[in-house]
């Protein structure tokens, strides 16, 4: 059988990060397979080190352009996703095509326009949104090092995430402790049923 693919979406600062990690290892655990993490932006790949330079040093590029570098650079790491996958490992992904949509959304480019370049990747068995409000994220160490990291901009994306969430995703509160978020999400993966086939993203 092919292995679980699970992403997790949500703001900045939201824990993605943290709750990712607790993921593979909760996977590694309970399923007795290998469980790897796969987090996009990939900034190690040369685009995602251009799109690093983008979210840091205010690199200029046009929205269309680091729109399209995005999805390229989930492009670049499907097949090593897939091939994982079809062995029956697990693939985790710390944001996917949601947050490609959402982010660039925000900035005022059209629905369609942002989905197309994503069309055809792998849906994953489930996704789970991360709900933490952007005041209470803009608390947190580190806030507003990056460049989308800013409380206007993120509640606009917040907007956009709990619109596409409805129909896309399992909401998961995060504002509990770390150990809470934890255990929902556990709970949540537990019910998730594997297709055979990877169903083809056709739209959010
Ligand atoms: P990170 O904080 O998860 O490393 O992501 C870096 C920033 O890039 C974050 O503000 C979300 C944004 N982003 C997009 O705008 N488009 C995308 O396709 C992805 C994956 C992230
Ligand atoms: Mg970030």
């Amino acid at each position: 059988m092919r292995g679980r693919f699970i992403a997790i979406e949500g703001l900045d600062r939201s824990g993605k990060s943290t709750q990712c990690d607790r993921l593979v290892a909760h996977l590694t655990e309970t399923t007795g397979n290998k469980t790897h993490l796969f987090k996009f932006p990939d900034r190690s790949t040369p685009m995602g080190q251009i799109i690093n330079q983008y979210l840091t040093s205010g690199v200029a590029l046009s929205d269309q352009a680091i729109h399209l570098l995005f999805s390229a650079n989930r492009w670049e790491r499907i097949e090593d996703i897939k091939a994982l996958l079809e062995k029956g490992e697990n693939v985790v992904l710390d944001r996917y095509y949601i947050s490609g949509i959402v982010y660039t959304q925000a900035k005022g480019l059209e629905r369609q326009w942002c989905t197309n370049p994503d069309l055809g990747l792998p849906v994953p068995d489930i996704t789970l949104f991360l709900t933490v409000s952007p005041e209470v994220a803009s608390q947190r160490g580190a806030y507003g090092e990056e460049r989308y990291e800013k409380i206007a901009f993120q509640k606009r994306v917040a907007a956009l995430f709990h619109e596409v969430a409805q129909r896309n995703c399992i909401t998961v509160d995060a504002s509990g402790t770390e150990e809470e978020v934890a255990n929902a999400i556990n709970q949540c993966v537990e019910t998730v049923q594997i297709g055979e086939a990877l169903d083809k993203f056709s739209g959010l």
